[in-house]
């Protein structure tokens, strides 16, 4: 672990997610921790081709723990995925004498992580992205902190829709994936969701929108996943002309899902996962992700809820000031 000469490198690629800041943090924090140097690499694989490096110290990742964005800025890099492009910035990483390499960023990102790896370059991905379409981990950074806002948004425009006898169909993003709409839909308490993984007919939305107007639903919200395969503004046309009761309305939430204050889940996550990135490198590994595993609810013995004793988090108590240097 305490190997002097170690030099990391770290960037944040793909679209940005809030809590890329809070992990940039708690890579570099863990890094100063262990006696390793730490070359924030600007813009991405972008920034990794072009050899844009700057050495990072504790101050230099003070007051960014509760910003969303990425300090260290973000791109989507073609050429990177080029061969050529790959190999310009292990000959860039050589240079600046980068004995590993941390990427925080979506599954593209870790695509890129893995050409790297195949190379011969140590790498370990930490994954962020609003979309949490990731193998491997129950959930992102930054997922948690895109399904508040979208919270946030749907229980306004239900206070509208409920007063005119509206419905609204809310976009969120996510890609080709529908987590974030059905998780939206279940803390949001939508009607109808849409997702890209289950494909519907204008027919059967129009049918439940007219089942809650039936029912005697004073709105209808129906949460439209953006890659869905039916377009949210040609959805609501249709269903206006089919007169299903409600008259219908369109937001489309966009990127302000990407923006805003971490959650304190998206922080401890990326505390967590900052961390443990570090640790791996320094200890050798390579061509591997850190990833949140097993949160699903199961069974619980009442004897040994009400006879056993829940253990201290000691583990995060020495986190706690490991980071705060
Ligand atoms: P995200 O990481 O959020 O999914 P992208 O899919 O846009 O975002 O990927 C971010 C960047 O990762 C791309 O611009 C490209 O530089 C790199 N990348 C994506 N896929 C690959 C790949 N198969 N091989 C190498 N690099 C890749
Ligand atoms: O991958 C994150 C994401 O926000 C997707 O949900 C969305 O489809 C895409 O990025 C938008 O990308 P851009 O930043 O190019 O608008």
């Amino acid at each position: 672990m305490n190997d002097k000469s170690f030099t990391l490198g770290l960037l944040t690629s793909g679209g940005d997610a809030p809590g890329m800041n809070a992990t940039i943090r708690a890579v570099v924090r863990t890094a100063m921790a262990n006696n390793a140097k730490v070359l924030g690499i600007a813009n991405g694989y972008e920034g990794l081709v072009r050899g844009e490096f700057r050495s990072m110290g504790a101050r230099d990742v003070g007051g960014i723990l509760q910003r969303g964005g990425t300090i260290l800025q973000t791109r989507r890099s073609p050429r990177f995925q080029e061969p050529k492009g790959q190999r310009e910035a292990i000959r860039r990483m050589n240079e600046a004498g980068m004995d590993g390499l941390i990427v925080i960023g979506g599954d593209g990102s870790l695509r890129g992580a893995r050409a790297l790896a195949s190379q011969g370059v140590k790498v370990v991905g930490i994954p962020a992205s609003i979309d949490n379409d990731i193998w491997g981990t129950d959930m992102a950074i930054g997922v948690d902190t895109a399904l508040n806002t979208i919270m946030e948004a749907v229980d306004k425009l239900r206070d509208t829709a409920s007063s005119h006898s509206r419905a609204f169909l809310i976009e969120t993003m996510g890609r080709n994936s529908g987590y974030l709409a059905v998780m939206a839909g279940i803390v949001c308490g939508a009607e109808v969701v849409l997702i890209p993984e289950v494909p519907s007919t204008v027919d059967e939305v129009a049918h439940s929108m007219e089942d809650a107007y039936l029912r005697g639903k004073t709105h209808a919200i129906m949460i439209v996943a953006e890659g869905s395969n039916i377009r949210t503004t040609d959805l609501a046309r249709i269903i206006d002309e089919m007169d299903v009761g409600f008259k219908t309305r369109v937001t489309i939430l966009g990127h302000i899902q990407r923006g805003g204050r971490p959650t304190a889940f998206d922080r401890l996550l990326a505390a967590r996962m900052g961390t443990k990135a570090v640790e791996l490198l320094l200890e050798g590994k390579t061509d591997v992700m850190v990833g949140l595993k097993s949160i699903g609810v199961e069974e619980v013995n009442l004897e040994e809820v009400t006879t056993k004793a829940r253990p201290a988090a000691l583990s995060y108590y020495e986190m706690a000031k490991m980071l705060a240097r």
